[in-house]
């Protein structure tokens, strides 16, 4: 008799990853809640449950993102379907999140409380893949509106679903396109937003980590530049103030080693209040900096 305890006696994969797959299986196959892992796991399974077990535990054994096998992934407070066309949201991504939702906050608290019962807050998110940021922000600001780029169909046909599943859609519009060119399509030459967010592609093209782990799996146009690492992140700091209201921030997040390249080209694009923030690891991978009022 095969079981959810057998199997996770036998499989060559880490626990936790095990748990995770069999979890999914659990919810997609019997409806049953992660903790039947415990409560059920002298269960015997039916054939289509184990014959999908082998095969993610098999797609596992050779490296794919668990992401991508169960097809989904959790962030910030929202679960986002994913896919091998957009980037696996990263818990590191999340700062970038809860330093736009503290800055859209502190708008409302500065505004005039005649006008709260409005959506007045607008936010920008360049490079979205699955919507990550965009869809936590919205999710989690009722208030605010939210426009999300990308250069890849592929991300935003992800990030529309994932907008439609969180019941979002009718404050969060998506445009196709290279960083600030995609807002062409929204028909006004000049918009303004309160808050501007992205985690663009970073790595450097020649960095060896690309052809290891999860990486080898990921769209590598949502990971490098090709370049140095600092192509795109130096394009959307230099078109920001173009796209922010007076007072209005930028925040990017970039690599562990790149704070003092985009802290010195905030300062050259003519930000002020220039911040780094540091991830939960203790490493600056965040940048902010304000448009001049
Ligand atoms: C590091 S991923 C971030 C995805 C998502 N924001 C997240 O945090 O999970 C970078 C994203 O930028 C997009 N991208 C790359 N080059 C771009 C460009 N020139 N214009 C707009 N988006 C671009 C990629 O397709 C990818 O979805």
């Amino acid at each position: 008799m095969t079981t959810l305890r057998s199997l996770l006696n036998e499989t060559g994969l880490p626990k936790n990853e095990a748990r995770m797959i069999l979890a999914h299986l659990l919810e997609i196959h019997l409806q049953l809640p992660r903790s039947a892992l415990l409560t059920h796991d002298g269960m015997e399974l039916s054939d289509p449950f184990i014959e999908e077990w082998r095969l993610l535990e098999q797609g596992r054994l050779k490296g794919e993102p668990i992401a991508y096998l169960i097809g989904k992934r959790g962030f910030h407070t929202i679960e986002l379907i994913v896919g091998p066309g957009v980037l696996i949201p990263r818990p590191e991504t999340e700062l970038l999140v809860d330093l736009g939702l503290d800055e859209l906050q502190r708008i409302l608290n500065n505004q005039n409380s005649l006008y709260e019962s409005e959506c007045l807050l607008t936010a920008l998110d360049l490079g979205t893949g699955s919507g990550a940021i965009a869809l936590a922000i919205a999710s989690s600001q009722p208030k605010v509106t939210v426009v999300a780029t990308d250069a890849s169909q592929a991300a935003l046909d992800i990030a529309q679903q994932n907008a439609m599943r969180l019941k979002l859609s009718d404050r969060v519009s998506f445009c196709l396109g290279n960083w600030y060119a995609a807002l062409h399509a929204l028909g006004s030459p000049s918009c303004h937003f309160d808050l501007i967010l992205s985690n663009p592609p970073y790595i450097q093209g020649d960095d060896p980590h690309l052809s290891e782990g999860d990486l080898r799996f990921e769209p590598p146009g949502a990971l490098t530049d090709f370049g140095s690492g600092l192509t795109c992140l130096t394009a959307i700091i230099d078109g920001a103030l173009a796209y922010l209201k007076p007072g209005g921030l930028l925040a990017v997040e970039h690599g562990f080693d790149q704070s003092p390249a985009v802290l010195e080209r905030l300062a050259l694009a003519g930000f002020q209040g220039i911040t780094p923030h540091r991830d939960l690891s203790g490493h600056w991978r965040v940048a902010s900096g304000r448009k001049p009022i």
